[in-house]
């Protein structure tokens, strides 16, 4: 029985995750390290400034934190001190070197296979709840024992998070699958049991699929890829809705009703966002490319192109309304989050719409209920080729959703329940999430 477990990466994975490990199964101690100071005495200070927003954590966190769920900087401690340790750090598309642009930068996951190596004075189990490419565990294999200390085992377990941000809580508790891929070795098949034994503390052993490590970390990119090319299928046909006169929603719904297809991932959205889609289908097109599947490649890569296609093609409805130029036309952006119910800006399209309409000349008024302004900065500063701090005029921060006088048209880019029940007056309004009964334009 796993009595100590430490997760490194205390993020929007790691985070909910662990809390709902801690909360189901109370004779494990669970502690989450991060490298980030500020984010561990964020997780152990005020309930209401957690780092992470997720409908139903802070409960969680109030019932299990300092009882069996702690919050650490001390890596090499706990790491040592626990039988299990989860790698839950951000793998972000290479910037640079072989792949960049791409390939899914692996110098975090490496760090900590280092670090694990270095810290480990007992067996342990290593799972990766990082979405990884495929045959990543065999390179953290070769780190652990080569600069591992002699004498120990290390056995590596493949087990993808498949929770969505806003429901996050939810899809821990009621997961559809739990995903783990193990080696068929003796030590293999015991750590995979051991993994089993916590997850079945809540989920019903029938959602515990069990298949080899490759297989298990594929699955992870072949899923996000496949729920994508849902969303870029449906913003595809969206752009001919708007030649024909059909309308996006009844041609969703309509597809959605056969059972062979189902009705989700079939929204029409202005593109969609979150720190993963993108980046996971561009590291499968990668991986293709590497294998010389270059057709393959090229399939998957055109989700992602008509995503950035529909990004712009929103943007371009605003700015060709008003004649193709938006200089003295004030533009209220409602939504700054890559979806509702989340505190994540990470990709949103709401970035790269709000600068197409500033590029046109558009003074911005930018409200989201949850996304602090400091973060819409940031994103503004890291993503625009536009420096925040100049304070131009052409950029304000609304706290609320309220619709002035002055206001020449809003963009709704993220669905928050709020912004179905403003008063929009007669102003004109481009929803990009169909929330709306009667808006001036929807997606
Ligand atoms: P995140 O950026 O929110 O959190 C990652 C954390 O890891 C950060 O706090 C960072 O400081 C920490 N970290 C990085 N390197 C470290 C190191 N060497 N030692 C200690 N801490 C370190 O990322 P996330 O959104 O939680 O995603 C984590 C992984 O899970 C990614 O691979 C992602 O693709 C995958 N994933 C994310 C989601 C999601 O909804 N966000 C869902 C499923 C899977
Ligand atoms: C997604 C997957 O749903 C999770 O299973 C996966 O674990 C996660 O990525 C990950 O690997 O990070 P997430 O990005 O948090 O989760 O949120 P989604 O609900 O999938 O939404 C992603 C984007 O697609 C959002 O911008 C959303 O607005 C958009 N979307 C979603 C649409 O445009 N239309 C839809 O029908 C559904």
């Amino acid at each position: 029985m796993i009595k100590n477990i430490c997760c490194i990466g205390a993020g929007y994975v790691g985070g909910p995750t662990m809390a709902v490990i801690a909360e189901k199964c109370p004779s494990i101690n669970v502690t989450l390290v991060d490298s980030n100071h500020d984010k561990i005495s964020a997780w152990n200070g005020d309930l209401n400034n957690l780092p992470v927003y997720e409908p139903g954590l802070k409960k969680i966190i109030k019932k299990v934190r300092g009882k069996n769920l702690f919050f650490s900087n001390e890596i090499d401690k706990n790491i040592n001190k626990s039988e299990m340790i989860f790698i839950a750090v951000n793998t972000p598309t290479k910037t640079s070197g072989e792949g960049s642009g791409m390939a899914a930068d692996l110098k975090y996951v490496i760090a900590c296979a280092k670090q694990i190596a270095k810290a480990s004075k007992s067996d342990k189990i290593v799972v990766e709840k990082s979405t990884l490419p495929v045959r990543t565990a065999e390179k953290i294999k070769d780190i652990l024992c080569k600069e591992g200390k002699k004498g120990i085992n290390f056995e590596i377990l493949s087990n993808p998070e498949f929770l969505a941000e806003g429901t996050a809580i939810k899809d821990l508790y009621n997961s559809d699958r739990v995903l783990i891929g193990s080696d068929n070795s003796p030590s293999g098949l015991n750590a995979l049991r051991k993994l089993i034994e916590v997850y079945s503390n809540w989920i019903p052993i029938s959602k515990i699929l069990t298949t080899n490590v490759w297989s298990a970390e594929l699955a992870k990119l072949a899923s996000n890829a496949m729920l994508a090319q849902r969303i870029s299928s449906i913003n595809s046909l969206s752009a001919l809705c708007d030649m024909t006169g059909a309308n996006t929603l009844e041609l969703s719904r309509a597809i959605g009703m056969d059972k062979r297809i189902g009705p989700h991932f079939l929204i029409p959205s202005p593109g969609f966002g979150g720190s993963c889609f993108q980046k996971d289908i561009l590291n499968l097109v990668y991986l293709c490319k590497f294998y010389g599947l270059d057709e393959i490649a090229e399939y998957w890569h055109q989700v992602v192109k008509i995503n950035d296609y529909q990004k712009e093609r929103f943007a371009k409805k605003i700015i060709n309304h008003f004649g193709g130029d938006l200089k003295g036309k004030v533009i209220k952006v409602l939504g700054w989050a890559f979806k509702a119910n989340t505190n994540d800006s990470r990709e949103s399209p709401s970035i790269y719409i709000t600068e197409k309409l500033f590029n046109a000349g558009a003074y911005i008024q930018i409200y989201d209920p949850m996304v602090p302004i400091e973060n819409i900065k940031a994103d503004i500063n890291q993503y625009w080729n536009f420096d925040i701090n100049t304070n131009d005029k052409r950029i304000s921060f609304s706290s609320n959703n309220k619709i002035n006088e002055d206001i020449d048209a809003v963009a709704i880019i993220t669905e928050w329940d709020e912004f179905k029940y403003v008063d929009y007056k007669s102003t004109k309004v481009f929803d990009g999430r169909n929330i709306l009964k009667k808006p001036f334009y929807s997606i």
